[in-house]
């Protein structure tokens, strides 16, 4: 029997778990009703609803414009899909950082108005407060290191990050702090897999990589971009499963053909 059979609902005590086996855990995105439903089947153990809305629902270019109120709504949508995976949700740019009274009243908004079981936020020590406040309120927290897409004009690139000596002991730091505060994980992304692979065996909470190599807890990607619904974003990590833009494009262009051939519908389509 397949592992994800025997286990009912997955929590966050279920991801720590899976680490102390050595059970890999498996993480991708969702944004709406119907694709959660669908992942959640195929035996996903975390559903994140990531602010990367912002880029593959909305078609904006960085995760920045995004809204709580989107974040929502998307969130909302996922729960209602979901049976068994355990969903988190991102908490916005400009919704938590900077004072710890605003992140917890948006991560309440969040499991409230969502129903969701988590949130993730992305910073190290600059958040840390804001990360205590909403974990005392009962709200299990997801920390985010490595390239955090929110800071996108502090980096100025997507590139690799922590290459550097210096950058790499800042991570491992803010692991560690993230760690003693209380979150449940930590995503790494895209990071030198040989620095995830230490920040794994150092941390006793699971870490999920996207971009970060194999020595990592778990992985996570955007499901549109392994369902190759992006064609354009191609970078090393991505490894895609379908070419699903292909698929729909094919089917889109037969029906066209069909409509205007007057091939559909048929006397069986018709009432
Ligand atoms: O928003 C998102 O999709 C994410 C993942 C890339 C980890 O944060």
């Amino acid at each position: 029997m397949s592992i994800h059979k025997e286990i009912k609902r997955i929590t966050t005590h279920t991801l720590q778990d899976f680490k102390e086996k050595g059970i890999k855990i498996s993480m991708l995105t969702a944004y709406d009703f119907s694709m959660a439903g669908i992942i959640d089947s195929a035996g996903i153990d975390v559903i994140l609803v990531g602010d990367s809305a912002s880029n593959v629902m909305a078609g904006h270019e960085t995760t920045l414009p995004i809204t709580l109120d989107q974040m929502i709504y998307h969130g909302a949508s996922v729960v209602r899909g979901v049976t068994r995976a355990l969903v988190v949700v991102d908490l916005p740019f400009g919704y938590y950082q900077g004072n710890s009274r605003v992140a917890l009243d948006s991560a309440i908004r969040i499991m409230k108005e969502c129903g969701a079981h988590a949130v993730k936020l992305e910073g190290g020590s600059e958040i840390c407060e804001s990360v205590q406040r909403i974990l005392s309120a009962g709200i299990p927290v997801m920390g985010h290191l490595g390239l955090t897409p929110q800071s996108i004009y502090k980096f100025g690139t997507y590139t690799v990050r922590a290459k550097e000596e210096a950058e790499a002991k800042k991570l491992m730091e803010d692991a560690m702090l993230l760690q003693k505060t209380g979150c449940f994980a930590v995503v790494l992304e895209k990071i030198p897999a040989k620095l995830a692979t230490a920040v794994s065996k150092k941390l006793l909470i699971p870490t999920i990589g996207i971009g970060a190599g194999g020595g990592t807890d778990g992985q996570v990607l955007v499901s549109h971009d392994m369902l190759g619904i992006t064609k354009e974003f191609k970078p090393r990590f991505l490894r895609r499963y379908l070419n699903l833009a292909d698929e729909i494009q094919n089917a889109v262009k037969q029906y066209v053909d069909d409509v205007k051939s007057k091939n559909f519908p048929n006397k069986e389509e018709q009432y």
